[in-house]
Parts: structure tokens; C-alpha cells; sequence
């Protein structure tokens, strides 16, 4: 089977009522990243940190997977599917996808403070100050925050490097190192991107930009990619 390799955004999610980051009415305009989303905010204000996350992962218990994530895992079939996400829901999980590897976290999990090996998945969407790991640490979202290292970074790039096949879905390639894993895809693989409002300020040659949302521009792309190269 080939290796298809999918790259997704905070866009694929969008359809399913969770907030992307950067569009408007996005996350980012109703906080600062400085306050919420760094270590300097979490030594600063740790319940405002807890509370955004807090709220967040209360409104993933409502969320669904979309079409967009759906026609993704459909396409386990036909192909060796890779999810690399920067998303930090689980909606690609809970649409089938097996192997999802999350570069910015997962707000289904927490850990501890001091012993970062210690990660627990949570069954509710509160965590409290107070809620201490085994060790007696405090738990902190199981997140990457603005400033810290993305640990799945290298094996992202192998994963990318060994694709036959590339999809960038629902991001807008503001983060790094996120975004350079467009560039360690070989040269003469297909490559698509998927989002409504391509302002791609990349011209990494022969992608073909499919302007259309994840619900609707994946489901027609895997008819194709089935289509074209399934064997
Ligand atoms: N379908 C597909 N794409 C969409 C849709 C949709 N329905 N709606 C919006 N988009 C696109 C937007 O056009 C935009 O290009 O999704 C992209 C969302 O971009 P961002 O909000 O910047 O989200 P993302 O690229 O995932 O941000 C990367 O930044 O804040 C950090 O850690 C956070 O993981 C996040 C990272």
C-alpha cells in the first residue's frame, strides 16, 4: 500500500464547532497567547491557563468528527495513512484514524508537573489546581506550549520524508516548526492543500490547492486519490 501522509490544522476541525486560531472570531482574538498558552503564563497565572484549557476541553465533549475527518480514516482501505496533527482534539481518533500523531499535545491527556513521563488521559474536562499526578505534582495540560520543544518533530519529518502521497489540510502555516514539514516532502510526490482561503505565501512548486473546506474538498480528493492511486 502506498504511504499517504496527512498534515491537518485547526481548519479540519472547524466544521465540527471548534475554534481554529487565526480566522476571524478565532481563538486568538479572545485571548493572548502570552496569557494562556506559554510556560511564562503558566507560572504566572496557572488557573487562567487551567480555565482555558479547562473550557476548551469542555467544548470537545460536544464536538463531532466531520467529513473531513471521516473521509481521511475511509481512506485507511486503500492506503498506509499517517494523521500528523497540530490539533490538540481527538476528533481524528474518534473518527477511525489508528496512527494520529499529535505535535502540539492532546487536550485529552494531562501531566505532571515534575515528572513529564507521567501523562494521564482524563474522562473529565476539569483540571484544578490541586489535582496532583501519583507523585503528588501538580497536573498541567499535556500541551506544547508557545516556546517549549515539539518532541514529535523528528519523527513527523521521517514520516513526511518517506510519503508517497501528501495532504495539508485546514492550516495556515503560521507556526513553526509545524510548517516545515511541507518542506522535507519529497520533490516528486503529489501534494495537496486543502483550505477555503488558500493564502498560500508558500511556492512550494507543484502542490495542487484545492480551495474548499475540509468537509467538502476531502471527501472529493480521496474519491480521486482512490481513483488515481490505489492498487
Ligand atoms: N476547512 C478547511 N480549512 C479551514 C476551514 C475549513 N472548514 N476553516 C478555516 N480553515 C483554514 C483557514 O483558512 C486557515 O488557513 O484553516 C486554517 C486555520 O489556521 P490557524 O487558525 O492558524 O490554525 P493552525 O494552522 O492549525 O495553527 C497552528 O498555531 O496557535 C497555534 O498551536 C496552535 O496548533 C496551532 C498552530
Amino acid at each position: 500500500m502506498k504511504r499517504l501522509v496527512v498534515f491537518t490544522g485547526a481548519g479540519i476541525s472547524a466544521e465540527s464547532g471548534i475554534k481554529t486560531f487565526r480566522d476571524s472570531g478565532g481563538l486568538w482574538e479572545n485571548y493572548k497567547v502570552e496569557d494562556v498558552a506559554t510556560p511564562q503564563a503558566w507560572s504566572k497565572n496557572p488557573s487562567l491557563v487551567q480555565e482555558f484549557y479547562n473550557q476548551r476541553r469542555k467544548q470537545l465533549f460536544d464536538a463531532k468528527p466531520n467529513a473531513g475527518h471521516f473521509a481521511i480514516a475511509e481512506l485507511q482501505k486503500h492506503f498506509n495513512v499517517q494523521v500528523i496533527t497540530q490539533n490538540v482534539d481527538d476528533l481524528h481518533e474518534r473518527a477511525g484514524s489508528e496512527n494520529v500523531l499529535h505535535l502540539h499535545g492532546e487536550l485529552m491527556k494531562v501531566r505532571s508537573c515534575d515528572y513529564p513521563e507521567l501523562i494521564y488521559t482524563v474522562k473529565h474536562w476539569e483540571i484544578k489546581m490541586g489535582d496532583l499526578c501519583e507523585r503528588g505534582s501538580q497536573l498541567r495540560p499535556h500541551i506544547v506550549w508557545f516556546g517549549e520543544m515539539v518532541p514529535q518533530m523528528d519523527n513527523a519529518v521521517e514520516l513526511v520524508q518517506q510519503a508517497d502521497i501528501f495532504i495539508v489540510a485546514g492550516t495556515s502555516l503560521n507556526v513553526y516548526p509545524a510548517a516545515n514539514l511541507l518542506d522535507y516532502a519529497p520533490a516528486d510526490i503529489p501534494k495537496f492543500y486543502v483550505d477555503p482561503n488558500p493564502d498560500l505565501v508558500y511556492n512550494f512548486g507543484d502542490i495542487q490547492i484545492i480551495k474548499d473546506t475540509a468537509g467538502k474538498g476531502l471527501p472529493e480528493l480521496a474519491k480521486q486519490l482512490v481513483n488515481n492511486f490505489a492498487v
